[in-house]
């Protein structure tokens, strides 16, 4: 805390200082700025939310100016770490160039506010983002993570299917904000079947596909908290609900997982919607190439290497792969690779 505390008047220390730096930026917080920290940071930097503070008012962000350009140009915020996908990926928080360049300018060239004009109050947004889910399951206790307490990972049992569910997309709503950094929700003995992060939209695959949870078997939450240094000394109490789109009759076409080695031969077509990683993403850059059998190479995705934020990267439409194509997986150790193929 004190430590964190020392950090804190440094940076404070720091923006004073910048304060009497020339104005040479062009764009300023409350017209350039605040609508791309709103809608690109937001989700998370804002009172309450998972980050360690909101960049939502001119105030609250002054002081991190610095950090946001050290941040950002290091490619650390906002969390995505996907240089590039097949087809575009689905729901990329990559900034766009132009964003990029109005907040490095902002933040570099002496952070005018703008002439005053009253910026709309931002609350935190939490709520069901594909509309409201088919099915509720609410963690079955509360959690808790008391002062002094930063970290813990924990696993909930939610529930047992008693009949096969087809789920179309997964939703998350925390109930601790500031606490949920992200989750993963598994089928015992079947595997993943989906992540979340905050602020992420669900993604619900073609139409027709769906994620098959089986008669029998157990639907485990996986929650990783993690406070930042604001709420260190608070009690923060969790009971987080997992919100289920469901079809209700079997689909045309199951989605399932193809384990993938340094280097795999597909021995039938298939059509992958998504990759992901078992156990965390790697903390070292990795690229995925499919390799046909006359030599044309296809793309499918290009990490940079941080070991946090795991997600599933979803591809802009299905990639159709033929018998014999060679999937070429460098930077990365075997047997923690997936392709989410549909069957
Ligand atoms: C998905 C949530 C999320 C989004 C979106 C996000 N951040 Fe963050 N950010 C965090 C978290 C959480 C931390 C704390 C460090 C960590 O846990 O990785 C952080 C840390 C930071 C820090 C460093 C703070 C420190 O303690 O030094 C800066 C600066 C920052 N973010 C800027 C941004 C900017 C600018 C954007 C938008 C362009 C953004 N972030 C988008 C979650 C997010």
């Amino acid at each position: 805390m004190k430590y964190r505390a020392f950090l804190l008047g440094i940076v404070l220390f720091t923006a004073s200082v910048e304060a009497h730096k020339p104005i040479t930026s062009k764009y300023n917080y409350n017209d350039d700025v605040f609508p791309i920290f709103n809608e690109r940071c937001g989700r998370c930097h804002v009172a309450g939310g998972v980050a360690p503070m909101s960049l939502l008012t001119y105030k609250d962000a002054l002081p991190w100016a610095e950090s946001i350009r050290i941040e950002l140009t290091a490619a650390h915020m906002p969390p995505w770490y996907a240089e590039t996908g097949f087809g575009d990926l689905k729901t990329s928080h990559r900034l766009s160039p132009r964003e990029l360049d109005v907040i490095l300018t902002w933040a570099t060239g002496g952070t005018p506010e703008g002439a005053s004009k009253r910026l709309p109050a931002v609350r935190i947004k939490n709520d069901w983002r594909m509309g409201k889910p088919d099915l509720l399951i609410p963690m079955p206790s509360p959690f808790t993570l008391g002062p002094g307490q930063m970290e813990d990972t924990k696993e909930f049992v939610l529930q047992t299917a008693t009949v096969d569910r087809w789920v179309r997309a997964v939703d998350l709503l925390p109930g601790a904000p500031a606490m949920v950094r992200d989750a993963s929700l598994h089928i015992r003995s079947v595997g993943l079947l989906a992540y979340w992060l905050p602020g992420d939209e669900p993604v619900a695959p073609p139409a027709g596909a769906a994620f098959k949870w089986p008669a029998g078997s157990e639907l485990v939450l996986r929650i990783h908290y993690r406070k930042t240094w604001t709420y260190e000394e608070k009690t923060l109490t969790d009971r987080s609900t997992v919100g289920l789109y469901l079809l209700d009759r079997p689909p045309a076409q199951e989605i399932r997982p193809m384990w993938i080695g340094p280097s795999f031969t597909l021995i039938r077509d298939v059509r992958a919607l998504a990759l992901g990683f078992e156990g965390g993403q790697p903390d070292k850059s990795m690229r995925i190439e499919a390799v046909s059998p006359n030599g044309t190479r296809t793309p499918l995705i290009s990490l940079l290497g941080r070991p946090d934020w795991t997600r599933r990267y979803w591809f802009a439409r299905p990639v159709a792969l033929a018998h014999g194509t060679r999937i070429e997986v460098t930077g990365v150790s075997p047997d923690r690779v997936w392709l989410d193929v549909l069957e």
